[in-house]
Parts: C-alpha cells; sequence; structure tokens
C-alpha cells in the first residue's frame, strides 16, 4: 500500500477537538471519539512539503492571493466534477460555516425565510436564526433505509418570502448525493419562485465508487444564475484547522455582495498556510484522493457487515458520500436521552446525537469512520458488547 491509512497517530494535546473535548463534550475522557468530521489520517505529504517549503522562507506577513489559488481550483473543479468555473467567479471564505452566515446575511434579509432540509448539518440553523431570519424546514422523507427530496411539501412551504434554500450536497447526515433529476428539480422550483440556491458541496470530493457528484450549478447557466456554491478541500484533505475555502458563483450581483459582506467584516485576508495547502491539495491530490476513498469504502464495508452479522438492531443507512455514517438505532428501543447515555457510557463511543441534525434525527447516531480500520473494530467491538450486555435477557 502506498499510502498507510492504517498507521495511527496521537491527536492527543494538539488542541484537536475531537480528542481533547471529550470530557467537556462526553463527560467521559476515553470514549472512541467518532463525531466531529475530521479523520484520524495524516495529510498527504504533497501538502505537508508544500507548507514546509512556504515556512522555510520564515516571513509570515500580509498576504493576497494569487492566480494559481483560483487555477488550482478551476483546475480541480473541471478534471474532478466537469464543471467549467471562471477565475472571475470564485472568491473566498475562512472555512464553508462563514460562508453560510455571510451569505445569509448577503443575500436576504431580517424576516426571509431560509429552507434547510433536515435532518442536515445543524450549523445551517444558526446560519439562518442568528440573523433574525426565519428557517423552515422541508424534511428529507425516509423510507426503506433510503433519504430522498420531499418536492410536493417543498412546494407547500414555498411563499413570497421564502428567498433561499440551503442544500447540503452531497448531504450530511444522510450520505446521500443527489441525482440529476433531484437537483433538476430543485432548480427547476427555485427558478421558477425566484429562491436562491447555497449549495454546501464540501463533501463533494468524498464520493464512494458507483455514485457521482454533478455540482449543482453545472446544470446550465440559468441554475448557475441562482447558485452560490460553497467548495473546500478540508474534508477530503483532512485541512479543516487551516480554515480556507471557496465561495462560486457565475452571478456577478450575488459575487459582488458577497464580497461586500466578506470585506466589511475584514476576513477577505486569509492564511498563507490555507492558500498553500489548497494550492497543493487541488493540483497534486487526485492519486491520494482516490486511495483514501478505496480505503474508507473498505471501512464502510467493514461496518456494514459487522452490523449485519453482530448488531442487526442498528441498521446504516448506506452513503453515497461522506465518512460520516447515519445509523438507525430506533429498534433499540431507547429514547434519545437513553441511547446517547448508551453510546457514551456502555459503549464508550464518541458519536454525534441524531437530534442535533433537527427532530427527523431522533433515534439515530452518527458515526465518523475517518480512521484506522483498528480504531472501527475497536468501536464495533465495544458497541457489539454493549448491545449483548444491555439486551441479553
Ligand atoms: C455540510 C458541511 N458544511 C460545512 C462544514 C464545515 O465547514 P467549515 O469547517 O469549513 O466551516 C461541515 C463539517 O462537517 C459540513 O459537514
Amino acid at each position: 500500500m502506498k499510502y498507510n491509512f492504517n498507521e495511527r497517530i496521537d491527536r492527543e494535546n494538539t488542541s484537536c477537538i475531537k480528542y481533547d473535548l471529550r470530557d467537556e463534550v462526553f463527560g467521559k475522557k476515553d470514549v472512541i471519539p467518532m463525531w466531529v468530521a475530521d479523520m484520524d489520517f495524516k495529510t498527504p505529504s504533497f501538502i505537508i512539503e508544500a507548507l514546509r517549503k512556504r515556512l522555510d522562507h520564515e516571513i509570515m506577513g500580509y498576504t493576497f492571493r494569487t492566480d494559481s489559488f483560483y487555477t488550482s481550483i478551476a483546475g480541480w473543479l473541471s478534471r474532478r466534477h466537469k464543471w467549467d468555473v471562471m477565475k472571475e467567479w470564485i472568491t473566498f471564505s475562512p472555512g464553508i460555516v462563514p460562508a453560510l452566515n455571510l451569505a445569509v446575511m448577503a443575500f436576504t434579509r431580517p424576516g426571509d425565510k431560509v429552507i434547510v432540509q433536515q435532518p442536515v448539518y445543524f450549523p445551517f440553523f444558526p446560519a439562518v436564526e442568528n440573523h433574525n431570519r426565519v428557517l423552515v424546514n422541508n424534511p428529507l422523507s425516509y423510507e426503506n433505509g433510503r433519504y430522498e427530496m420531499d418536492f410536493e411539501d417543498l412546494l407547500r412551504k414555498i411563499d413570497k418570502r421564502v428567498k433561499m434554500i440551503m442544500l447540503c450536497s452531497p448531504h450530511n447526515p444522510t450520505g446521500n448525493v443527489w441525482k440529476y433529476r433531484d437537483l433538476e428539480k430543485l432548480a427547476e422550483i427555485c427558478i421558477e419562485n425566484q429562491i436562491l440556491i447555497l449549495s454546501d458541496e464540501i463533501h463533494s470530493d468524498l464520493i464512494f465508487r458507483g455514485s457521482k457528484h454533478i455540482p449543482l450549478a453545472s446544470l446550465g447557466p440559468e441554475v448557475s444564475d441562482i447558485t452560490v456554491t460553497c467548495v473546500s478541500p478540508s474534508k477530503a484533505f483532512n485541512l479543516a484547522g487551516l480554515s480556507t475555502s471557496a465561495v462560486i458563483t457565475s452571478n456577478r450581483e450575488l459575487k459582488k455582495k458577497y464580497d461586500e459582506m466578506l470585506e466589511s467584516v475584514h476576513v477577505d485576508g486569509g492564511n498563507i498556510f490555507g492558500f498553500v495547502a489548497l494550492e497543493a491539495a487541488y493540483d497534486k491530490g487526485e492519486e491520494w484522493l482516490d486511495a483514501l476513498m478505496g480505503y474508507l469504502e473498505e471501512n464502510l464495508n467493514f461496518l456494514v457487515s459487522y452490523l449485519a452479522e453482530n448488531i442487526p438492531l442498528i441498521k446504516p443507512v448506506i452513503p453515497e458520500a461522506t465518512y460520516l455514517i447515519w445509523l438507525d438505532c430506533h429498534e433499540m428501543g431507547l429514547s434519545d436521552k437513553e441511547l446517547s447515555r448508551f453510546m457514551i457510557h456502555e459503549a464508550g463511543l464518541g458519536l454525534s446525537d441524531g437530534l442535533i441534525f433537527g427532530p427527523e434525527g431522533s433515534g439515530f447516531q452518527r458515526m465518523n469512520i475517518g480512521c484506522p480500520r483498528a480504531v472501527l473494530e475497536n468501536a464495533l467491538h465495544r458497541l457489539k458488547n454493549a448491545v449483548v450486555q444491555r439486551f441479553a435477557q
């Protein structure tokens, strides 16, 4: 194996949220941390080398984004996702969550409605509500272990005050990769009702074999004109601590509004290491990313067979993307409080409670399998033992 994803790296005492905040979050220091969405794998060497080279210059003064920042992003999107974007469409954000907040502030007014599709990545909620906009839920439907968009419900929820929909594509926590027909239908509804789509595509590089991510804005000029897309190498290349993302729109007016908001709070500068890492990831990352996805697929297969054979009470929703697995725990018959307690104190696992993703997440837990196989094996053994103990009688 050219890349050693089995290597176990001690992340303790590195200001690492996932490991070093376990006591604060779970009240238990020794849970196996499978919550925050970063991976326990080393950042690939071509990124480390690029960062080291920049560090060797030994001056870290003010910087700006050169052409190469934009061409790296455009090159990656064209090669990996068949989406051709122009340099002028791309701008910056110090992270995707900041971009969601800035976009809400830039494109909507207090009192406007913003639609989200729960269960969904929970920072979507404050990105709307902290700015006095109204959160409207268009829940995904869940049948036979599969999530779908509910367009009938969406149409019922739309009125003149709805100005934006926040799309999670691919979708966290369900792992859905939206199909062409989903995106086309959504776009058609939004065009007809003059609703802007904020498309969070942070997970778009973590696609399992057999699925294909379609950037929403690549559907055509009419769709592109109402879409603002957020991308970043942070998930796929494990760079979240560098706070560097891109916001893309072909609509000049929207870009201008976003840039004005970005500059008004003075966070357009970014940081030099983020730029260097992004360029290295996008210029050199394809082979490593393919290897990563191969490893994650094996982790996923291991998890799915293990649960089926040993813990059939817990059913994974099979993801088409991401290393975040949405576990349906309804058959355990526990309340959400009991389920959370069970995972922490009986199984010794630090997972994400389903409820934080919205009421539709009741009865679910989200497990991060972006870790060496041995860690996953250990976690599943712990889970099996705890389930046997509790449900034996
Ligand atoms: C859908 C989604 N958007 C955004 C983020 C975080 O983005 P950032 O760390 O760039 O703010 C995550 C992290 O898990 C995510 O799942």
